[in-house]
């Protein structure tokens, strides 16, 4: 970890019933968790209000989407004013899923982007490259490329925390090494410095994800540029989250 305050994620997916919701969120509530870390949950949509109503306010609420612009004839789709008034503070865009599952492109995240931080969102900007990518050496071009369509759209870093997730590691159990996490943080780190400034490089939040768990974490929070973490799986369990969380100290 830098010296930058910590930051943990669980992104809960398309995952949970109003019932496994109840007992995760009481879980959470008794768990013991470090007091400067950074810690955020992504409930699926429906479940946003009834999780802001029962969880600690020591955890921050995240949507796991936004639309691109303002609300209004856009059927099936969720605002950001939306998001704001039932109490999230924070939106993860351009997850692997969003991107190669639904088929977002890079500019279509970007404008989400700006249009969620110009709203006050804080955004958890994902990258990351696919199995074929990496195996063809183009595991940095890959994020770059998808760091500069964030860049491009965006005023300010303030309010952004990246999360390199590479996409073979996500939902796998085949977890990056914690050298291969602190290869790419690293590069990234560098990139921000050379492309937008090094004060942005050194305090943007660079989160890992893809399969980090109880067992993991330790190891790859040592990592130099490893800033936190955004959790699937795992986040599912109440304690296992608590250790992941707790994995800094
Ligand atoms: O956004 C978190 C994520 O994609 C990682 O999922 O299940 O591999 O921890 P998982």
């Amino acid at each position: 970890a830098s010296n930058n305050k910590f930051f943990v994620g669980g992104n809960w997916k398309c995952n949970g019933t109003k019932d496994s919701i109840t007992k995760l969120v009481s879980d959470l509530n008794s768990a013991k968790l470090e007091a400067d870390v950074d810690v955020v949950v992504s409930p699926p949509f429906v479940y946003i209000d009834q999780v802001k109503n029962s969880l600690t306010d020591r955890i921050e609420i995240s949507a796991q989407n936004s639309w691109v612009g303002k609300g209004g004839a856009f059927t099936g789709e969720i605002s950001v004013e939306q998001l704001k008034d039932i109490g999230c503070k924070w939106v993860i865009l351009g997850h692997s899923e969003r991107r190669h599952v639904i088929g977002e492109d890079d500019q279509f995240i970007g404008k989400k982007a700006a249009y969620a931080l110009s709203e006050g969102l804080g955004v958890i900007a994902c990258i990351g490259e696919k199995l074929e990518e990496r195996e063809a050496g183009k595991t940095f071009d890959v994020c770059f490329e998808q760091l500069k369509a964030f860049a491009d759209a965006v005023p300010s870093w303030e309010n952004i925390v990246i999360a390199y997730e590479p996409v073979w590691a996500i939902g796998t159990g085949k977890v990056a090494t914690p050298q291969q996490a602190q290869e790419v943080h690293a590069a990234v780190r560098d990139w921000l410095k050379s492309n937008i400034s090094p004060e942005v490089a050194s305090a943007t939040r660079i989160i890992y994800g893809g399969s980090v768990n109880g067992g993991n974490c330790a190891e790859l929070a040592k990592q130099e540029d490893i800033d936190g973490f955004l959790v699937g799986g795992a986040s599912l369990k109440g304690p296992e989250f608590a250790t992941i969380i707790n994995s800094v100290t």
